[in-house]
C-alpha cells in the first residue's frame, strides 16, 4: 500500500473541493471559466486555455482563455486552431499528456499569432469521455518546469472537467430544445386562439344571417300580400263593380253603355294578369326554370334597367349549360344581390353582368363603375349588412368561390366561380 503524505492529502482535498464547486455549475461558460481557474491554481500556471474539438475533429475551438485578455477581433480570428501534430495539439491527437520545458524550442512548434503572449513551459492534457478526447486543457508559463505530479493532478481533474462540460452542453441543448418547444406551443396556441375567434365570429354572423333570412322571408311575404291586396285585389273589386254595372245596363237595354263597361272589365283583367306575372316573377323567375340562367339574367337586367334607370349590359360567353335548379336559382339570387348593391350603394352610371361558361366551371361577374368601397373595413364592421356575407355563403354552398374586387373610387367587381363538371345536367 502506498503511503500518502501530508502534501498529497492537501492536494486531494483541494481537488475534491474543486470538483464539488465545478459540479454545482450549470452553464457551459461558468463551467469552463471555473475549471480553467482551478487548473491554473493547481499548477501555478500564468496562462491557460480550454479547447474543444470542432469541425468534425479537424480543429480545436478555444472556448476559454485565462492569463491573457485577447481583443474580440483577435479571438474571432484565432479561436479555431487546426489540429496538427504540434506541441499544443498533440495531447488531443495522441490522447495523452504532453509537456515541454520551452515551447519555443520544440521541433514541431508553430508560430503564434501576433499579439499572443510568448509561451515557455507548457503542459497539455486531453479532455476525455469514455477514453475518447473531446478537447484539451493547455497550461503554460509556470515559472518552473511542470512535474509528474502536475501532470497526474491535471489528468485526474480533467476527467472530472470533461464530464461536467458534457453535462453543461447537454443541459444547454435541453434548454434550447425546451425553449424551441415552448415557442412552438405558444405559436400554435396563438393560431388556435385566432382560429377559435374566427370560428366564433363566423358562427355569430351565420346566426344573424339565418335570423335575417327568416325576417327577409317574412317581410317578402308581407310585401307580396300587400301588393296583392293593394293592386290585384283592388283591381278585381273594380272589375266586379264594373261587371255589376254592365249587368244593370244590359237589364236596362242600354247596350252601348254595357259594352263600355265590359271593355273596362277587360282592361282591368289585363292589368291583373300583368300584376300577377310580376308577382310570380319575383317569387321564382319562370324564365330561369324554362330557359336557364343566360335568358333569365337577360330578362332580369331588362327589368333592372326599367326600375333603376341604370343601364345593365349582359354578355354571355361559352356554351350555356343547364345546372341543377337549386344551383341556378342560387347563382341568380347572387347576381340579383350584387346588382341591387350596385344600384343602392355604387352611385354608378353603368353596370354589367358577364356569364362565362368554361368547360369545367361557370363564372359570373357583376360589375359597376361606381364609387367602390373598403372591403376589409366593411367586413370588419358589417353588423347588420349581410348581403356580402350571404353572397359568400352562397358561393361556398355551391362549392365555388367569391372574389370581390373593389377599392374606394374604383368601382366594384363581384366574381363567382362555380365548378360545373359534376353538376352539368342537360346541354342546351
Ligand atoms: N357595388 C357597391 N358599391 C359601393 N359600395 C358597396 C357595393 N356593394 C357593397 N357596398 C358597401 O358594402 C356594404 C355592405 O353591403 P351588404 O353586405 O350588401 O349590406 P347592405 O347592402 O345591406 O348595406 C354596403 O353598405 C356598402 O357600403
Ligand atoms: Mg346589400
Amino acid at each position: 500500500m502506498t503511503q500518502v503524505n501530508g502534501a498529497q492529502v492537501q492536494r486531494l482535498q483541494a481537488l475534491y473541493q474543486m470538483a464539488v464547486e465545478l459540479s454545482a455549475l450549470r452553464s457551459l461558460e461558468s463551467v469552463l471559466d471555473t475549471a480553467l481557474r482551478h487548473c491554473l491554481e493547481l499548477t501555478g500556471s500564468q496562462f491557460g486555455f480550454i479547447g474543444l474539438t470542432a469541425v468534425n475533429g479537424k480543429a480545436l475551438d478555444v472556448v476559454a482563455i485565462q492569463g491573457f485578455n485577447p481583443s474580440s477581433s483577435f479571438y474571432h480570428h484565432n479561436h479555431l486552431i487546426p489540429l496538427r501534430p504540434n506541441i499544443f495539439a498533440r495531447s488531443v491527437l495522441e490522447n495523452r499528456a504532453v509537456r515541454s520545458v520551452d515551447a519555443v524550442t520544440e521541433p514541431n512548434r508553430v508560430g503564434q499569432p501576433p499579439g499572443h503572449p510568448p509561451v515557455g513551459t507548457f503542459l497539455g492534457v486531453p479532455l476525455r469521455l469514455q477514453d475518447e478526447p473531446i478537447g484539451m486543457i493547455g497550461l503554460a508559463n509556470r515559472p518552473e518546469p511542470y512535474e509528474d505530479d502536475h501532470e497526474q493532478l491535471l489528468l485526474t481533474y480533467a476527467a472530472q472537467v470533461a464530464i461536467v462540460i458534457r453535462n453543461a452542453q447537454l443541459y444547454e441543448q435541453l434548454q434550447a430544445n425546451n425553449e424551441a418547444l415552448e415557442q412552438k406551443v405558444r405559436r400554435r396556441t396563438r393560431q388556435l386562439e385566432k382560429a377559435k375567434e374566427t370560428l366564433a365570429m363566423k358562427a355569430t354572423q351565420l346566426q344573424t344571417l339565418l335570423s335575417e333570412t327568416v325576417d327577409v322571408q317574412e317581410r317578402e311575404r308581407q310585401r307580396i300580400a300587400q301588393d296583392m291586396h293593394d293592386g290585384t285585389n283592388q283591381l278585381l273589386i273594380g272589375a266586379l263593380l264594373e261587371l255589376k254595372s254592365a249587368h244593370k245596363r244590359l237589364g236596362n237595354g242600354d247596350l252601348a253603355l254595357a259594352e263600355n263597361s265590359l271593355e273596362t272589365v277587360q282592361n282591368i283583367l289585363h292589368r291583373v294578369e300583368a300584376e300577377i306575372k310580376n308577382i310570380i316573377h319575383d317569387l321564382r323567375p319562370p324564365t330561369l326554370d324554362a330557359l336557364g340562367l343566360a335568358p333569365a339574367v337577360r330578362r332580369y337586367a331588362e327589368r333592372f334597367e326599367q326600375y333603376t334607370g341604370i343601364p345593365c349590359v349582359v354578355t354571355v360567353q361559352g356554351e350555356p349549360l343547364r345546372l341543377p335548379s337549386r344551383m341556378e336559382i342560387s347563382i341568380y339570387r347572387l347576381m340579383q344581390e350584387a346588382l341591387q348593391n350596385a344600384s343602392v350603394h355604387a352611385q354608378t352610371g353603368r353596370t354589367e353582368v358577364a356569364l362565362v361558361f368554361e368547360p369545367d366551371c361557370l363564372r359570373l361577374a357583376v360589375l359597376d363603375n361606381g364609387r367602390g368601397f373598403d372591403l376589409t373595413a366593411v367586413q370588419r364592421h358589417n353588423s347588420g349588412h349581410l348581403g356580402l356575407l350571404g353572397m359568400q355563403e352562397r358561393a361556398e354552398s355551391l362549392g365555388g368561390s367569391l372574389l370581390i374586387d373593389t377599392a374606394p373610387g374604383q368601382g366594384t367587381r363581384v366574381t363567382l366561380t362555380v365548378p360545373t363538371l359534376e353538376n352539368t345536367e342537360v346541354k342546351m
